[in-house]
């Protein structure tokens, strides 16, 4: 049944069974309750239990020890109590027995008085809308506890510490408690008090709710400090924003860069990294905004850096807010998906004795305004009578690209209410104006700072207990390459967005979010993970590409940071672009149109070569033209140079390219785009194929020294992912010829004379495309990855497939030795499958997926694997061993998986994720006369997944569903 293939098929869609959730609110059916510490208090019984031990045998024990014993199971604690110490098992069995005796003596008090507010209306709340109840508890003396509260008959199971073996953190007693009620764990929400707790049900895949302090449940989805508020719309409420809110709470100084890497928001024209507004050590803080190039050398061009416009520093009697300095305590930052409000609040006190403060920022950047931003911060006294507050917001021209400045500073000022900085690249002499106007409690004195470089507003008041004081900061920037006058244009858009204050500005930019989501949303039922992540990377990849413009498209760390320079690569076409072609097709027209504007480039780089027509860079920025770095330091040793090849010799984008212009076009429809722009990009791209073939003395036409998408294998011989997509590009020009010829004659005749086609030439293009290479063997159906690939060292599987490893088969092995093997970063010839299904035969599918996935460093490798093997999987009927996949592109940004999310979001694994969901596990293709269909495999866990597309200018809402029946999907033209 799960993961089974069903026909596409008409069938009553099951949203419905959970009336109270909205279409797009998590399906909810179950509650599952622990007991001590959310139901009741126990927590003091077991204290005093302990504590009599602890005094007969002389153990330090304390009300600080308890709090760690929460939630975890009766042995456990005993161990925590004893903090090391060994005990012979007879002792150990006596003590245990003993602690237990007294807390059962003082279990013999309860009554139904102990249930904690809120406790038993919830439960019974609950029941009365349909949901079932549980309990899942690591105490052995639940009967008796439930007996004593006199709740027992309103749980329809009860799962304790006496029916699974392994306890809390394990996910077994949540897991029990999902089946015995016959609800999928992802449709059921957890009320825990305890971390162990907390973690389990995560684990286990369930929505979970954390009562108490954030340092305890914080990495729960949603958090209350009790009972006593909670009803159940409440929950849902909780769950339904919880769905669509990534959550930081703890502030490891040591993850500051990934955290800043993840809390990226931005708008389609800039975004800012999650930077902390008063900064801290250790940090990468940036905003990049689209257009803004500059040199640099090795890596030839980067996006600079905008001047900081997000900072806010704070003194509370004349200390220095900095989160690494005195004590911060209760930290909860948290990104709003929905709306891209990053919100951060803490507790900080500067010394023992200083004023204790809450600190509380806000901060989004408009999508309804394609220049502005604004920042906030509430402060508010917690201790003591008054403290002095010194607030200073600014702008600051002094920043730097890892080392490099981009910016000479060309005027500023400041004055009690605004802050404004003129600035210009260093060498491509883009302008920059930036402006901040700075709303403060009337309270507070202004005044203005001029240092050089950083014209601020500076306030100064009074804290008085009770009262929180806000400061709000409108800003906008705005670029030579948008305004012909853009610092007296930041200067007015910062006017009127103080004029019109922070709820309508923000108003404003959530609007045009939801106007987004209708199309973007995948909606998954029975994974929070999973729907989580999604929605995250979706999310990322909307803030960063060209929204506003057909000069900028997406580079492969997106928006997010200096990771490859915002260098656009495949990632781009083959793997963000494809969310924008279903959601967003004006954008990604517009990343195309980036292409077709730098066809002048693609046709020098052709030239340079000795080709004809458009051969497209490696990487590519500004200009269009190759941006790839020839040197780089070794990963292992930065004194020693390594030859970067890709930019000489993987020629495969020119054809990538040319199949997201025929992907955009197939599914949105555009003739308009293909006449004018898309077929000269895939012509112009033909030639350079044709002409880059060269005719052996066998009769067949080969590409030699070249580098497929598999980069532990450089400058190799007719690579099947290369020869298989130039025969492809081939046919696909000439069939867009006759197309052309058909549809658009005028068009046809155009382009015939503009790229001086003839048919000598065309019949060359049917020539190469009939006689290339193609690295199949007949016997076997494999196909060569390229000339003598199945001739290297076999992998090394034991250690390619040892969970232990924790580098890549390249790092090991070294470039070259790693060259000399099997191993692959990612399989090329699957990735020809994935894009190109039909070119393979059912069995070369079969036979070629058993061969290279298993020679795919899968962990370690390329990251914009783990999304393509998951659909690969799917394909093969593996729909869980899919889901492997996914969840490991679902944790590259969120989790950091591959330690390196500092250096910028993972565009092509954003992209891959959505693909993943929407190709592999919904299984949806459009066919040629625009007709959308579904073949759904869905992994275990997952319910249902649901999503909006838009194909040939129609709406189209795709439900699929899980039920008895198997898994049935419907799509509805809207
Ligand atoms: C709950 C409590 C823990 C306790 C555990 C085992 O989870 O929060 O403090 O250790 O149950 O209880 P038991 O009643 O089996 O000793
Ligand atoms: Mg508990």
């Amino acid at each position: 049944m799960s993961g089974s293939r069903a026909a596409h098929s008409t069938s009553t869609h099951r949203w419905q069974e959970d009336p109270a959730s909205a279409a797009d609110r998590p399906v909810l059916r179950a509650v599952v309750f622990d007991l001590d510490g959310v139901l009741t208090d126990t927590a003091e019984y077991h204290y005093q239990a302990w504590q009599q031990l602890a005094d007969e045998e002389g153990l330090a024990f304390d009300r600080e020890i308890n709090e760690r014993l929460r939630g975890v199971s009766r042995e456990q604690s005993l161990d925590i109590v004893l903090a090391g110490r060994a005990l012979p098992a007879t002792t150990r069995k006596a003590w245990l027995e003993r602690k237990n005796a007294y807390y059962v003596a003082l279990l013999g008090r309860l009554t139904s008085a102990d249930l904690l507010p809120g406790a038993q209306a919830l439960v019974t709340a609950c029941r009365e809308a349909g949901m079932a109840t549980a309990i899942a508890s690591a105490s052995r003396n639940t009967p008796t506890v439930l007996a004593g509260l006199g709740i027992a008959e309103l749980f329809d199971a009860v799962v304790d510490g006496n029916s699974v073996v392994r306890s809390k953190p394990e996910p077994d007693v949540f897991l029990a408690a999902a089946e015995r009620l016959g609800v999928p764990a992802g449709q059921c929400v957890v009320l825990e008090d305890a971390e162990a707790g907390v973690v389990g049900a995560l684990q286990a895949g369930m929505w979970v709710v954390g009562l108490g302090p954030a340092v305890r449940v914080g990495r729960a989805h949603a958090r209350f400090a009790d009972l006593s508020a909670v009803d159940l719309a409440t929950l849902r409420d909780a769950i339904a924003a919880a769905a669509w809110t990534v959550r930081q709470h703890d502030g490891s100084a040591d993850s500051v860069r990934h955290q800043e890497t993840v809390f990226t928001i931005g708008n389609g024209h800039f975004c800012v990294r999650g930077s902390f507004e008063e900064g801290h050590p250790g940090q990468a803080p940036a905003s990049f905004m689209h257009g803004v190039w500059d040199a640099m050398p090795v890596q030839v061009t980067e996006l600079a850096a905008l001047p900081a416009w997000w900072g806010i520093d704070l003194w509370v009697d004349g200390a220095r807010l900095q989160p690494h300095v005195g004590m911060l305590t209760g930290l909860e930052r948290q990104l709003d998906l929905r709306t891209g409000l990053l919100t951060r609040g803490f507790e900080w006190t500067s010394a023992p004795g200083a004023p204790r403060v809450a600190v509380r920022f806000e901060r989004f950047v408009s999508l309804d305004d394609r220049h502005t931003a604004a920042v906030r911060v509430g402060v508010t006294l917690l201790s003591g009578d008054s403290a002095t507050l010194r607030v200073r917001a600014g702008l600051n021209a002094h920043v730097e690209n890892t080392g490099l400045v981009h910016w000479d500073l060309l005027g500023q000022h400041a004055d009690g209410g605004s802050a404004n900085l003129l600035t210009r690249t260093r060498t491509s002499g883009i302008i920059l104006g930036s402006a901040a106007v700075v709303q403060a409690d009337p309270a507070l004195r202004t005044g203005s700072g001029d240092a050089d470089g950083q014209p601020c507003v500076e306030l100064n008041g009074l804290l008085q207990p009770g009262r929180t004081t806000m400061v709000t900061k409108f800003v906008a920037i705005v670029s030579g390459v948008d305004h012909e006058d853009p610092w007296a244009h930041a200067q007015a858009l910062a006017g009127q967005a103080a004029g019109g204050g922070w709820e309508r500005l923000q108003a404003a930019s959530s609007a045009r979010w939801a106007a987004l989501w209708r199309y973007a949303d995948v909606l998954v039922d029975g994974a929070p993970e999973a729907q989580i992540a999604l929605r995250y990377n979706v999310f990322q990849l909307l803030i960063a590409a060209p929204r506003f413009t057909e000069q900028a498209s997406l580079g492969a760390k997106t928006l997010s940071g200096f990771g490859y320079r915002h260098h656009v690569f495949w990632d781009t076409e083959i793997f963000m672009l494809p969310p924008f072609v279903f959601s967003e097709p004006q954008v990604a027209r517009n990343m195309l149109m980036y292409r077709w504007h730098r066809l002048p480039e693609a046709r020098a780089k052709a030239a340079a070569n000795g080709y004809r027509g458009a051969q497209f860079p490696w990487e590519s920025a500004d200009s269009g033209a190759e941006v790839t770095p020839t040197w780089v330091p070794h990963f292992a040793n930065p004194h020693e140079l390594v030859r970067i090849w890709t930019g000489d010799v993987e020629i495969h984008i020119t054809a990538d390219i040319a199949f997201a212009v025929l992907q955009y076009w197939r599914v949105s429809g555009d003739d308009g785009f293909l006449r004018a722009h898309g077929a000269e990009l895939v012509l112009d791209g033909a030639r350079f194929w044709a002409s880059a073939a060269h005719l052996e003395a066998d009769g067949r036409y080969h590409y030699r020294d070249v580098i497929g998408p598999d980069e532990y294998h450089e400058r190799v011989d007719d690579n099947a992912y290369t020869n298989y997509f130039a025969r492809w590009h081939l046919q696909q020009a000439a069939a867009l010829l006759d197309w052309l010829a058909e549809h658009a004659p005028a068009d046809a005749a155009r382009l015939r004379t503009h790229l001086q086609l003839d048919d000598d030439e065309t019949d060359r293009w049917r020539d190469v495309a009939d006689r290339v290479l193609l690295p199949v063997d007949p016997d076997t159906d494999l196909l060569e990855q390229f000339e003598g690939y199945l001739q290297l060292t076999d992998v090394d599987l034991p250690t390619l497939r040892s969970p232990a490893r924790t580098t890549s088969m390249q790092q090991r092995l070294g470039i070259e030795g790693c060259a000399r093997t099997q191993h692959l970063k990612q399989p090329d010839v699957l990735m020809l499958a994935y894009l190109l299904p039909d070119v393979l035969t059912a069995r070369q599918h079969q036979v070629n997926y058993d061969y290279y996935d298993p020679r795919t460093d899968h962990e370690h490798g390329s990251s914009l694997g783990p999304s393509i093997s998951a659909v690969l999987a799917c394909r093969a009927g593996r729909p869980d061993l899919g889901y492997a996949h996914f969840l490991r592109a679902a944790r590259a940004d969120l989790l950091d998986v591959r330690h390196n999310a500092g250096d910028g979001i993972h565009g092509a694994s954003a992209g891959g994720l959505w693909q993943a969901a929407v190709f592999g596990f919904v299984g949806l293709r459009v066919r040629d006369d625009g007709t959308v269909t579904c073949d759904p495999m869905l992994p275990d866990a997952w319910q249902g997944v649901r999503l909006r597309c838009r194909v040939h200018g129609r709406d189209h809402l795709v439900e699929v569903a899980r039920s008895s029946g198997g898994v049935s999907a419907t799509v509805t033209v809207e």
